[in-house]
């Protein structure tokens, strides 16, 4: 895969305490509001990627990205959204947030699964939020990965009083 260079790529996602990442029904298992404001924030002004359902089950009237780029194989796909693309290919997203930032800008990549697993080989930060709690039913998990090659740089505990108790961390890969 051909990854245009200086840029920042840096993954989004919250995981359950057993990785689950979205339920069997492609419902997220948590609902935090905080964590949503939180990550809404983060990629505010930045460039999004996601895969066709994760951009589907997402805030998308809450986006205030610079711009949305949205994966599919249809050819014929309407976002429905301001500021957005489609592409056909991991490649072809990277492609385009390169075009669309300038050298150092940072470019979120918002899931799911399968795009993760791909951009963990070459991404330079993770924000996680780790949610307290473990979820049976899961239907797509965060792939599994060598801790060993990530620092965590922040790490807070955040007390929930409408459903579990999460963390917001950030870890960036060692030189
Ligand atoms: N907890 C979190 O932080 C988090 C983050 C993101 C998502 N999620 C959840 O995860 C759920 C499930 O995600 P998922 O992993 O099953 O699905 P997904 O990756 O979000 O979407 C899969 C779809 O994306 C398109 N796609 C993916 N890779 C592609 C490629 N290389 N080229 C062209 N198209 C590509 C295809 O769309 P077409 O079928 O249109 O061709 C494919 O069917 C989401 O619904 C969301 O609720 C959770």
């Amino acid at each position: 895969m051909i990854v245009p260079e200086n840029r920042i790529y840096s993954i989004m996602v919250a995981i359950s305490e057993n990785g689950v990442i979205a339920l069997q029904s492609g419902e997220l298992p948590f609902n935090i509001e905080a964590d949503k404001k939180y990550y809404l924030g983060v990629i505010e002004n930045k460039i999004w990627i996601q895969a066709r359902k994760s951009f589907e089950n997402g805030p998308k009237s809450e986006l205030r990205t610079k711009h949305n780029i949205i994966l599919t194989n249809n050819t014929d796909y309407k976002p429905g959204l301001a500021n957005s693309s489609t592409v056909h290919s991991i490649e072809g997203a990277l492609k385009l947030a390169s075009q669309l930032t300038e050298n150092d800008e940072e470019i979120f990549i918002g899931g799911g699964m399968n795009l993760y697993s791909q951009a963990l080989s070459f991404v330079d930060r993770l924000y996680m939020t780790r949610v307290h709690q473990s979820y049976i039913d899961g239907g797509a998990f965060f792939p599994a990965f060598d801790w060993k090659l990530w620092k965590q740089v922040k790490s807070q505990f955040h007390k929930n009083s409408q459903g579990p108790n999460f963390s917001i961390e950030i870890y960036q890969r060692k030189k």
